[in-house]
């Protein structure tokens, strides 16, 4: 299959969002588990985090959505914990009938372009069950930065894994 990877027009919000936030609702990634989620809603909500960092999304031969990523430039407003020089790879997903093509991998990869050649390194956070994104990062170069894994929900040990990559 033939992937285009290109920037998300507004048409495309509506579908990318519920690709999105069903990923992760479909594979037990919330915290709270349902569609009440703050997050469910967050992820459903492509309009707003395209009006502050580049989205990029997955097409197929007939321009079919397949999925979508979120890249946050350096010193954007999106970052959970870029540093000065980083950009930030959030809220990578693709469609259930769609994985295990390439799909996710070649949207990683248009991010680690842009970082490269804006010449910042890149990094981002993944859950510690998020088995399948893990290795597709390591395939592609990222490395482990366990000083770096946090804990995004007060008085709760839940645990972000964060993942760096230098360009
Ligand atoms: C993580 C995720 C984005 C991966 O998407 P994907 O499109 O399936 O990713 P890829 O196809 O590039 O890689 C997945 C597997 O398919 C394999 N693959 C890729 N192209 C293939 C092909 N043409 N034929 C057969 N297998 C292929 C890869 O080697 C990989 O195998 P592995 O899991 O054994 O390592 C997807 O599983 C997802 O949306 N998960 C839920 C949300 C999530 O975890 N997001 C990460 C946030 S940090």
């Amino acid at each position: 299959m033939d992937i285009l990877i290109r920037p998300a027009e507004p048409t495309d919000y509506d579908l990318l969002g519920e690709i999105t936030a069903q990923a992760y609702l479909q594979d037990g990634l919330l915290a709270f588990g349902d569609e009440d989620d703050w997050y469910f809603r967050e992820l459903k909500n492509v309009a707003e985090r395209a009006a502050e960092a580049d989205v990029l999304v997955a097409a197929a031969d007939d321009d079919r959505i397949l999925g979508g990523v979120t890249y946050v430039p350096s010193g954007g407003p999106l970052a959970e914990l870029a540093r000065p020089g980083e950009a930030e790879i959030r809220m990578l997903a693709v469609a259930h009938e769609a994985r295990g093509q390439g799909v996710g991998q070649a949207l990683v990869q248009a991010c680690i372009d842009r970082a490269s050649a804006a010449g910042t390194g890149l990094v981002l956070c993944t859950q510690p069950t998020m088995h399948t994104a893990h290795r597709l990062y390591e395939r592609l170069g990222f490395t482990r930065a366990p000083e770096r894994d946090w804990h995004p929900i007060p008085g709760d040990d839940f645990t972000l894994l964060t993942y760096k990559l230098t360009l």
